[in-house]
């Protein structure tokens, strides 16, 4: 039964019958999108039925499900808890199916699940699975992009994990838009976070990240869901990656690191090493950065190239750092140290293809820029953290301790850290605690 619409700007909320290209209040243009008049009305609106004091509230430690996947549980806050709706998003292509078909095998072992699929037939489903090697013994493939029959499906076959690939593709008969609509996307996600929270069955979403950013993607559902993780990884580089965005049952950033083969993916139980380029000795340009992703140590190698300018104006290119925080640690370093950059375009480059967020990894990216401007390689065996303020200070980083430690047991004997770090080193490291970028500069070469 298709229920009553109405179509409404997304930006001011104007509703109208019809669907119109330029809002008649707001002037903006196609931000109508079809919704069902009275949403509420299909919903329950709790799942829990009645106020309850806060200290009678019980079954708080959730069980937690495991997939089998190391790698996979750590981004999930240390395994899947039943009744969550976790989103993984991701570019098409990346691997998310690959990724989501592994995990539904693994968790149909001794209990049903039901993978639905819009994008692909059960055959082409089916063998890929082969080619993965996978035991699916009470896994059930459905191609079927109506959210109210994957679900009804899940129902009858006493399904106890559901994924659905992808949110894009399945729509509710209730309403009329097409598949992939903002509107369509909203209902699709909501309706599932009612299934999953009357049920006690989680569900993975898989939602396709579009080009032009958020509209009808997994951006706009990141508010509805449990968990988001998105999955990432360069088209050149073997590894992938997947990321913890929001996690309402664990922490966020975590890191799942996995390599790409024919036979799926596979997880990567060692990572902190992987994004080291494999050359014995590192040229100039080329500095270690021990930065913490989530909970996990991981020791970087940040390049630069500085060269000398021929037209006009200078450029700055950074792939794997924000190029705003690159702009800004250029500054800091011509009015700090009086070196000279305005005349020197500046490439850097992240090995690995990692995109590196945390602010601890600024001096490391100094280190590399002086590295290659002064030609002159960093001494050996260096790692290198620390956040650089615009007065060209060194602020401390968190978990100094885990930092060290990593870098350590990988080899690296050298370090220069923020001179506030509280945790006194291991005696078989020589560690330079630095203020700021001239104390940075004197211990940065032999
Ligand atoms: P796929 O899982 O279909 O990507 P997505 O669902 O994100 O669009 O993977 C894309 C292609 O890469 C597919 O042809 C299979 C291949 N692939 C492998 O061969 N090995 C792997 O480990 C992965 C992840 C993908
Ligand atoms: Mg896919």
């Amino acid at each position: 039964m298709k229920a009553k619409t109405q179509y409404s700007c997304q930006q001011c909320g104007h509703a109208s019958p019809k669907w119109i290209g330029r809002c008649p209040s707001c002037q903006q243009w196609n931000t109508f999108v079809e919704e069902k008049i009275a949403p509420a009305i299909d919903h329950p609106a709790s799942w829990d039925g009645s106020p309850i004091p806060f200290d009678e509230i019980t079954g708080v430690d959730v069980p937690r499900l495991t997939t089998g996947i190391a790698e996979f549980d750590r981004v999930l806050g240390g395994g899947l808890v039943a009744g969550a709706l976790v989103l993984l998003g991701g570019d098409p292509g990346v691997g998310k199916s690959t990724l989501m078909l592994d995990v539904a095998s693994r968790l149909s072992g001794n209990a049903v699940g039901l993978y639905a699929s819009g994008e692909e037939s059960a055959q082409q489903i089916k063998l890929r699975g082969e080619r993965m090697n996978l035991r699916t013994s009470q896994l059930h493939i459905y191609a079927e992009m109506s959210i109210e029959k994957i679900l009804g499906a899940a129902e009858n076959l006493g399904a106890r994990v559901v994924i659905i690939d992808s949110v894009q593709t399945t729509f509710s008969e209730k309403l009329e838009m097409a598949p992939g609509s903002i509107g369509q996307v909203r209902e699709v996600a909501s309706q599932l976070l009612f299934w999953t929270k009357k049920n006690h069955i989680p569900v993975f979403l898989i939602g396709h990240i579009t080009k032009d950013g958020s509209i009808a993607g997994p951006k706009s559902l990141e508010h509805i869901v449990d968990t988001v993780l998105y999955f990432e990884g360069p088209r050149q580089h073997p590894h992938r990656i997947v990321r913890t965005i929001k996690n309402r049952f664990g922490p966020t950033n975590e890191l799942g690191i996995f390599e790409m083969a024919s036979t799926g993916l596979i997880a990567v139980e060692k990572p902190s090493a992987l994004f080291l380029s494999q050359s014995e000795t590192m040229g100039p340009g080329s500095a270690v950065l021990c930065c913490v992703e989530g909970s996990r140590p991981l020791l970087i190698e940040i390049q630069a190239l500085v060269s000398r300018t021929h037209f006009g104006t200078p450029r700055r290119l950074a792939t794997g750092v924000d190029p705003q925080r690159l702009a800004l640690i250029c500054a800091v370093l011509e009015k700090r140290l009086g070196v000279n950059l305005w005349d020197q375009d500046i490439y850097l480059n992240v090995v690995g293809g990692l995109q590196v967020e945390e602010p601890a990894a600024d001096l490391a990216i100094c280190a590399s820029i002086l590295s290659s401007l002064f030609n002159r390689p960093v001494a050996s065996s260096t790692f290198i953290f620390g956040e650089i303020g615009l007065g060209g200070e060194v602020r401390p980083a968190v978990f100094p301790e885990i930092r060290i430690k990593e870098a350590s047991m990988l080899g690296f004997v050298r370090g220069i850290i923020p001179s506030q770090t509280v945790p006194e080193p291991a005696s078989n490291l020589e560690i330079f605690r630095v203020n700021n970028l001239q104390e940075t500069q004197q211990f940065l070469f032999d």
